[in-house]
């Protein structure tokens, strides 16, 4: 039996890879980025040399990549009982400025590509051995969140879809969790949007360990949603008793600061 990690090769996917060595999970490990891949790939062979440990590109936007990846995961006789969904496409920004190829690429590996992967993993599984699915979504899947939308909104579908799964799974050994962060210092991206919110922005975030932590320990509860740090669970709770319309103007005042803080191109600038 073996976890499988999407977004292996990002910041989150390596502190979920480290922390699934430590309890010794064998492992699958996926992303686009064969270098990337490769780091991870070695890092755990190097510390956790008792742990088995496979690697194969994916890409999750590509209905061909995904095939051949179940098909490789078939021939190599790898049964799953853990998947995390933590590959995800983040993008922010004036919605009139996406490209096309952007839009789509979004959707479909937050979306499309997830999903398909889920209903995959859940089709092959021995069912007479508990599966947990563990599905990374964001904070930002709460609201309605104008500078980045497409982002949030892609989010806040892939919540409900795993919370509604949740529930259909419930009687059938399949455990479904989803952990919504709010800020984490991965990418460069990442560091700067939280860093141009200032304490607001680090009070709110949480560290790449802390999630994994955390996620991990809700699935192994089989905790159907989970919130990191309480200030962002309050925050939720409170946005509860405000309407969309006046979350989508704080939450787009607030964000459009943090992007012009950061340069970002307007219509009217482009
Ligand atoms: N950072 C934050 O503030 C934050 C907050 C809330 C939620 N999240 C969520 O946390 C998860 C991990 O993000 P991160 O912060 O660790 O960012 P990251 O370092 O950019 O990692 C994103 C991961 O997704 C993978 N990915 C992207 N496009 C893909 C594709 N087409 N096919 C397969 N894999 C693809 C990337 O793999 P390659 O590089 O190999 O393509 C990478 O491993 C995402 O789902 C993100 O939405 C992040």
């Amino acid at each position: 039996m073996a976890t499988l990690i999407t977004g292996a090769t990002g910041g989150l996917g390596n502190a979920f890879t480290i922390e699934c060595a430590k309890r010794g999970d064998t492992l699958v490990l996926t992303g686009t980025n064969s270098i990337k891949l490769d780091a991870i790939l070695s890092r755990v062979k190097t510390e956790f040399p008792d742990v088995k440990v496979f690697a194969r590109t994916c890409d999750l936007s590509s209905e061909e990549a995904r095939k051949g990846f179940f098909e490789w995961l078939k021939e190599e006789k790898i049964e799953i009982d853990f998947l995390i969904n933590n590959a995800g496409y983040i993008t922010e920004g004036e919605f009139l400025l996406h490209s096309d190829e952007e839009i789509l690429k979004v959707i479909r590996v937050n979306c499309e590509g997830t999903i398909d992967v889920t209903q995959k993993v859940i089709k092959m599984r021995n069912k007479d051995i508990p599966l947990h699915i563990l599905t990374v979504a964001s904070l930002a899947g709460y609201y309605p969140m104008p500078y980045m939308n497409i982002y949030a909104s892609t989010k806040a579908m892939l919540k409900n879809f795993m919370i509604a799964l949740a529930y259909e799974m419930k009687k059938k050994n399949v455990f479904v969790t989803t952990i919504c962060p709010s800020g984490i210092p991965t990418t460069q991206a990442m560091k700067d949007a939280i860093a141009s919110q200032g304490a607001g922005g680090k009070m709110t975030m949480s560290t790449p360990e802390e999630v994994a932590k955390l996620g991990l320990k809700a699935s192994k509860k089989h905790k159907v949603v989970v919130i990191p740090k309480s200030i962002n669970r309050f925050i939720r709770f409170i946005s509860m008793f405000v309407g969309d319309k006046a979350l989508a103007k704080i939450v787009g005042k607030r964000w459009k600061k943090s992007q012009e803080k950061r340069n970002f191109k307007s219509e009217e600038t482009k």
